[in-house]
């Protein structure tokens, strides 16, 4: 039996963009409470939210299946990616977690793959313009569960086109809901009429706990920083080392 993890847990994989790292307590928390049989996340990148939830249920010994979809192509907000990138989530994933399921194509063509009434967990993350986000919840709103939470990232975010704030500040009136201010914004929307108790009265409560979840965050940036600092630094050094030993022989 693994060591369960808490909120305070570290997560295994911080990669770069840093826009996600702050909210992994909560998804720590929500799988935990939630107990989820599928977990699917619209919008992937590099893996920080994705592969937080796929480390959240591998050590609560759960035997939830997470689905990641996404074309790993990049949008008009992120750029284009680069094909080594993807292989680099791909071998992550088979490394580290064998049962996730990584669906390399568009949101819509993800969702033949689900039968109605299935997901616990839908996380919201793609592009984010208004329209994108109302078409993402409305195609996938079928396919949730009676538990169901989804989770919409950037909330908070007024840059360029982004329309998430404004979709958000309608749809949340709609359940029961939280909106996380720190980490770019993340709102927690209570779709499903079975929730857990835990997860209705942390939604009610948010602002109570949000402090706690909102240090643990920064801790986790921190800690990101800190590998990303050590792994600029071995870059630098790898030089150094070559010539020591070639001086060496
Ligand atoms: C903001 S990033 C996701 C960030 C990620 N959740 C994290 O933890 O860093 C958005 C992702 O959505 C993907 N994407 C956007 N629109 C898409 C669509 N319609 N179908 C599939 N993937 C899409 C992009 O390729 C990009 O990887």
């Amino acid at each position: 039996m693994r060591q369960k993890l808490n909120i305070y847990s570290m997560p295994k994989r911080l990669e770069e963009p840093k826009f996600w790292v702050e909210h992994i307590p909560f998804a720590f928390y929500l799988v935990s409470q939630l107990k989820p049989k599928i977990v699917v996340e619209l919008g992937t990148h590099t893996g920080n939210s994705f592969f937080a939830f796929c480390q959240a249920a591998a050590e609560n010994n759960l035997t939830s299946k997470c689905y990641a979809i996404d074309t790993w192509l990049g949008d008009k907000y992120t750029g284009p990616f680069e094909e080594e990138m993807y292989k680099n989530v791909l071998h992550y994933q088979q490394e580290n977690y064998p049962t996730a399921v990584l669906l390399r194509m568009t949101f819509d063509e993800g969702l033949s793959h689900f039968e109605n009434g299935t997901i616990d967990i839908l996380h919201i993350d793609g592009l984010h313009t208004y329209e994108a986000v109302k078409l993402d919840f409305e195609n996938w709103l079928p396919k949730l569960s009676d538990n169901a939470v989804v989770l919409f990232h950037d909330t908070q975010v007024r840059m360029q086109d982004f329309g998430i704030w404004k979709y958000w500040a309608e749809i949340n009136k709609q359940y029961p809901s939280y909106e996380f201010k720190h980490g770019y914004g993340l709102g927690v929307l209570v779709v499903g009429k079975k929730a857990p108790v835990e997860i209705i009265e942390f939604v009610k409560n948010g602002n109570e706990y949000s402090d706690i979840f909102e240090k643990q965050g920064k801790e986790v940036y921190k800690e990101y920083r800190r590998r990303r600092l050590k792994a600029d630094l071995k870059r630098l050094m790898a030089p150094h080392k070559i010539i020591a030993k070639r001086l060496k022989k």
